[in-house]
């Protein structure tokens, strides 16, 4: 009933060319755009987190030091492919962190930077915006972490347990059919949403662009540091979007998950 409602509310086309071909073509930057002025820039990024607060969990500080990597960078580019088959496995919390970190965490500040307010991360980002956020799920398969959905907080190199509980059942449900199996099978299931407002404010339909190569820049280094650690890493795009940003509790316009990957045995 809830997925025909759904159903319902996607926009109707009005022409027989793809809406990807008209957004495609919307969201090209022109000779004559202009661009906002670094002053205006600078006050709508004040406006916005950097990350969400969420302020009515308590943080978990995870540990200043990252785990050793087992593989050069060639090595790990070399081996890193999606595992035939998802396997448990128990992470310690410096593999998590260090998955964290490589992924999207807080590499230097920004006190050279007049017109940049915010502190660089490991991945490049459109205008230095960072409009993503990352989340992710463990059923006891962290070291000393209860079970439940994490929202992961880099400017303290810490995370938050914002809902505990088993959430197998429901997440193998926001899963395509043939792969529901992951929810259980996997040590960490990772969510990368992006607030586009925090991109689109000054890039417009460009921003959402932004928005989506930057998560693969994320996902790439998640599989690079996973791949390094001797872990498996598996991407993921096959899942129920609305599902998953119900169970995240976003409300899938402004923030939305738009990708996932999954950690596990290494091979
Ligand atoms: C955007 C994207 C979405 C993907 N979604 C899934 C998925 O839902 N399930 C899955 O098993 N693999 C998924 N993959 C993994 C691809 O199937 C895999 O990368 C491809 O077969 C190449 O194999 P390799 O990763 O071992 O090099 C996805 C990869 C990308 C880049």
């Amino acid at each position: 009933m809830l997925h025909t409602l759904w159903k319902e509310t996607e926009l109707q086309k009005e022409t027989d060319i793809s809406s990807w071909e008209i957004f495609h073509e919307n969201s090209k930057t022109g000779h004559y755009d202009k661009g906002l002025p670094n002053e205006q820039v600078v006050r709508e990024m004040n406006k916005r987190y950097d990350s969400f607060p969420y302020k009515q969990f308590s943080k978990i500080p995870l540990p200043e030091t990252n785990a050793p990597f087992a593989k050069t960078l060639l090595d790990t580019i070399m081996s890193r492919k999606s595992p035939e088959e998802i396997k448990p496995t128990v992470l310690t919390l410096e593999q998590l962190k260090t998955i964290l970190f490589c992924g999207y965490g807080i590499t230097r500040d920004n006190k050279e930077h007049e017109y940049i307010n915010r502190p660089f991360r490991t991945v490049p980002s459109g205008g230095a915006l960072y409009p993503l956020e990352l989340y992710f799920y463990s059923n006891e398969k962290v070291q000393d972490l209860k079970s439940g959905l994490y929202h992961y907080a880099p400017t303290e190199n810490a995370i938050q347990l914002i809902r505990a509980g088993d959430f197998d059942h429901d997440l193998s449900e926001a899963l395509v059919s043939f792969q529901s199996h992951i929810a259980q099978d996997t040590a960490i299931l990772i969510f990368i949403t992006a607030v586009f407002a925090r991109s689109t404010f000054k890039y417009k339909e460009k921003g959402y662009r932004f928005a989506l190569i930057e998560a693969g820049h994320v996902a790439q280094n998640i599989n690079l540091a996973a791949t390094s650690l001797n872990l498996g890493t598996l991407n993921i795009g096959g899942y129920h979007d609305r599902v998953i940003d119900q169970f995240l509790n976003i409300d899938g316009l402004h923030h939305s998950t738009i990708y996932m990957n999954a950690i596990c045995k290494g091979n």
